[in-house]
């Protein structure tokens, strides 16, 4: 086995010590060593999008990134968009509005995509989201009331 290495994470401004092996994806770190499952695991290649989380604020697939690579920098998952007295993120609350979800399982990751999609200004029309939000997907098909909820997210006033 290979020897574990430290990591300190900073998730969701809270600092995570941890010992795990270097091979370990931020992915599995956040499931299996920490307890964050709202991050999803829908194919561990990078291929749906289901377990998207910021690093310094930009979306990236945490199954594709080491947990090592992720040391000092600020990892954001779904578990740290509301604030800490509970109040819903605009787009959480947009989701919830246009029912955006129904298994719930690909939501967390369409969520922080989204935040970061609206962040990046990739939200000037409905194909704009539309392209902007591929590297998410959903098998319940929600893509329709998902737009509408990042379009009203992004027309929010913040
Ligand atoms: S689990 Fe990372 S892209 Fe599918
Ligand atoms: S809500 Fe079920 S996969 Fe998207």
């Amino acid at each position: 086995m290979t020897q574990p290495v430290h990591l300190s994470l900073d998730i969701n401004a809270q600092r995570h010590e941890l010992d795990v092996e270097p091979r370990v994806t931020l992915l599995d770190a956040l499931r299996e060593e920490l307890g964050l499952t709202g991050t999803k695991k829908g194919c561990d290649h990078g291929q749906c999008g289901a377990c998207t989380v910021h690093i310094d604020g930009k979306r990236v697939l945490a199954c594709l990134t080491l947990a090592a690579q992720a040391e000092g920098k600020a990892i954001t998952t779904i578990e740290g968009l509301s604030t800490s007295g509970g109040e819903l993120h605009p787009v959480q609350q947009a989701f919830l509005d246009h029912d955006a979800f129904q298994c719930g399982y690909c939501t967390p990751g369409q969520i922080m995509s989204a935040v970061a999609c609206i962040r990046e200004g990739r939200t000037g029309s409905d194909e704009e989201i539309r392209e902007y939000m591929a590297g998410n997907l959903c098998r319940c098909g929600a893509y329709n009331h998902i737009v509408a909820a990042v379009r009203d997210a992004a027309e929010a006033p913040r």
